[in-house]
This record gives structure tokens, C-alpha cells and sequence, in this order.
């Protein structure tokens, strides 16, 4: 039997050719702080492309400057950003994988900044400054920074749009009641406090009708913070708003000083099954997957249908090709490879 990894995933109109994600990774790598794409960012995308990952997610972008999480990640605020992009589109392209994007506003945990915003003013840990409570116009303003960057990313050639809702960042500090004490539309339950994370999303589906991924944390680890039944009802409403798959990772709401998260092989693939079941939408595993068998088994029992991959492909940007060899199983490769093909296997791993 093929295995499930390499099979295509069908999603609104895209074909991914594996079920391998790059995992959305800041790089912290723009040479200036002006959030432009850098030749740093170009190779290292590039090469995963060429690794043969199914879909490269470039990580986390921010929509405004003072949305950034550190004042060297990349951004799309501005058009003078998209030719970047479009370079970087057209090399992933080229070597056969498809491109998404993550779109951010760091929130309360923007690490460069003083002014910064959140739900409520509620600083993230010791460290940092008391965030501004943010007025119904400011919403509405970074509702609009994020149409106005789904809108550069599409002009951009992006396949795939991903909305950070995870990690404590600014849309997750609204989803948790751990960082949201609103008393308006946009605090309290969680209809209310998934309101800002819907209007983004409707503002998203304004404008872009391809995939639409959101990153969630499933689990705040804190007994009074979203657990995965939370996340469940909230998966359900994205399902209705048009949202194709949840990427589930989870904690990042409260301080690692606070909370210590125990992170073992697969720890966070649960919540991918929990939520792909009862909300019944598909949904990506994240969160030390490291070989072949043990995505092949997620796969198989039908836990997660993408297995996004972050650590690993750092340091082995040919783990795609590994683990197809690993499972006697071939795939596409650059042709000069081939030189190297032995009984049409790879020799070299
Ligand atoms: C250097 C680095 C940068 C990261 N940046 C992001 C990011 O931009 N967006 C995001 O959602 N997660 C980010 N993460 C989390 C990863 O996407 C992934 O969820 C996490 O590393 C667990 O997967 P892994 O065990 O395969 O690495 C980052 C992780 C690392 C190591």
C-alpha cells in the first residue's frame, strides 16, 4: 500500500502533491527593519520547495509594523513588500510545492515595541508593558490591515492564506478568557470572543476564495483558559464562516514562567483528532513529528489530514525525500539527482 503522506489533499481548488507542511517558522532574518523579503528568506524557502515539501507555510507575517513579534520578522503592510513575495512565490512554485503565508498581529506580545494592544489591559508576563485595551476602532482598523494583507499576498501569487490565531498572539489573546476580561461584543463567552477572529475571516473571505487555514492554540493549559472542547466550538464556527482547515497547536497564552508545557513525540496531535472528529472539518498535526511512520500513523487512523513539520526541516530541509526513501516509496526529485539513483532509490540516505 502507497503511503497516505504522499498522497494529494484536495483543498478549495488546490492540489498539494504530499500532505508535508512546512511549519510557519519566524526567521527573524530581514536585513533592515523594514520587513522586506531577504535573500536569506528566498534560499531557505527554496530549498525546503526543492526538498519537496507539499506546501511551504512562510512564517508568521505580519499585517502592520507594530504587529510584528520582533522588529526583524518580515511583514506585508505595504505594496512595496509584494515583489518580494512574488519572487518568493515563483521560486516555490518553480520547484513544484505549493506557497501559504501566515498572517500576524503580535498582539500584547510584540517584543520590540512599547505600544502595544490587546483585548484587555493585561500585560503577558513581568516583563512587558501593560498593553492598551484596544477601542472598537482599532479593531476595526487591524480587521482591515488584515484584507488589505490577504489582499497583497494574493497579488503576491500565495496559494494558501493562514491566519495566526494561536501562540497568545493578538487573535488568540482575544479567543482566550485568560487575556479577554472585554465586557462588549467582543468579550465574555465564546461566541463573543470569537468575534474578532469571525470578522477577520469574513473580511478575509471578502476578498480571497482559495484555502483559508487558521492556526489555533487548542489548549491554554491553565483551568481557567480553552481547553480542546473550546477549541471544538470554535472550530465548528470557522467551519460555517469558510474557513478549510485548522492547523491545531496550542499554549502560548500564558507565560512559560507560569505554565510548563510537556512536550513529548506527536503531544499535540490529540487535539488534531479531537477537533477533526466532533467539528468535522479537516485539520493539520503539528508539534514533534519527526519520522515517516509515526505521520503515516496520524494519517492512516485519520487524526489530522496534513502533518505540518517545523524543527526537523530546519535541519534536514530533505526530510520529504528521506522518509519516501525510508519507505521504499518514490517520489519526484530534481532531476540532476537522479545521477545518485540507485535500483530507483536514492543511494545517499
Ligand atoms: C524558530 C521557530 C519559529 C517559529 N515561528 C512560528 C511562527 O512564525 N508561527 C507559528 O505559528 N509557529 C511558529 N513556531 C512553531 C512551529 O511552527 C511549530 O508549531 C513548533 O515548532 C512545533 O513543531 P516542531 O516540533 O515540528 O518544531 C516556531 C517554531 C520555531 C522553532
Amino acid at each position: 500500500m502507497n503511503p497516505k503522506l504522499f498522497t494529494p489533499f484536495y483543498v478549495r481548488g488546490l492540489t498539494l502533491k504530499n500532505r508535508i507542511v512546512m511549519s510557519p517558522m519566524i526567521m527573524c532574518s530581514c536585513d533592515e527593519h523594514d520587513g522586506m523579503v531577504t535573500d536569506f528568506h528566498l534560499v531557505h524557502y527554496a530549498t525546503r520547495a526543492m526538498g519537496q515539501v507539499g506546501l511551504i507555510m512562510v512564517e508568521a507575517t505580519a499585517v502592520l509594523p507594530e504587529g510584528r513579534v520582533n522588529d526583524t520578522d518580515l511583514g506585508i503592510w505595504s505594496d512595496e513588500h509584494i515583489e518580494g513575495y512574488k519572487r518568493l512565490t515563483s521560486l516555490i512554485h518553480k520547484f513544484g510545492s505549493a506557497a501559504g503565508i501566515q498572517l500576524i498581529h503580535g498582539g500584547r506580545k510584540n517584543e520590540f515595541d512599547n505600544s502595544l494592544l490587546a483585548p484587555s489591559a493585561i500585560p503577558f508576563d513581568d516583563d512587558r508593558n501593560i498593553p492598551k485595551e484596544m477601542s472598537i476602532e482599532d479593531i476595526k482598523e487591524i480587521v482591515n490591515a488584515f484584507k488589505d494583507a490577504v489582499n497583497r499576498a494574493k497579488e503576491a501569487g500565495f496559494d494558501v492564506i493562514e491566519i495566526h490565531g494561536a501562540h497568545g498572539y493578538l487573535i488568540s489573546s482575544f479567543l482566550s478568557p485568560l487575556s479577554n476580561l472585554r465586557e462588549d461584543e467582543y468579550g465574555g463567552d465564546e461566541e463573543r470572543r470569537y468575534r474578532f477572529l469571525k470578522e477577520v475571516i469574513q473580511a478575509t473571505r471578502t476578498t480571497w476564495d482559495g484555502p483559508l487555514f487558521v492556526r489555533i492554540s487548542a489548549r491554554d493549559f491553565h483551568e481557567c483558559g480553552n481547553t480542546p472542547e473550546t477549541s471544538v466550538a470554535f472550530a465548528k464556527r470557522m467551519k460555517s464562516d469558510g474557513v478549510d482547515l485548522i492547523d491545531c497547536s496550542a499554549g502560548g497564552v500564558v507565560s512559560g514562567k507560569s505554565v510548563k508545557i510537556l512536550s513529548y513525540p506527536g503531544y499535540q496531535v490529540p487535539y488534531a483528532e479531537k477537533i477533526r472528529r466532533e467539528a468535522n472539518i479537516p485539520t493539520g498535526a503539528v508539534g514533534l513529528i519527526t519520522k515517516g511512520e509515526q505521520a503515516e500513523e496520524i494519517l492512516q487512523n485519520e487524526r489530522a489530514d496534513l502533518i505540518f513539520i517545523g524543527r526537523e526541516l530546519l535541519f534536514n530541509p530533505y526530510w520529504t525525500m528521506k522518509v519516501a526513501d525510508e519507505m521504499r516509496h518514490e517520489i519526484e526529485i530534481p532531476r540532476p539527482y537522479y545521477r545518485d539513483r540507485v535500483g530507483g532509490r536514492v543511494r545517499r540516505f
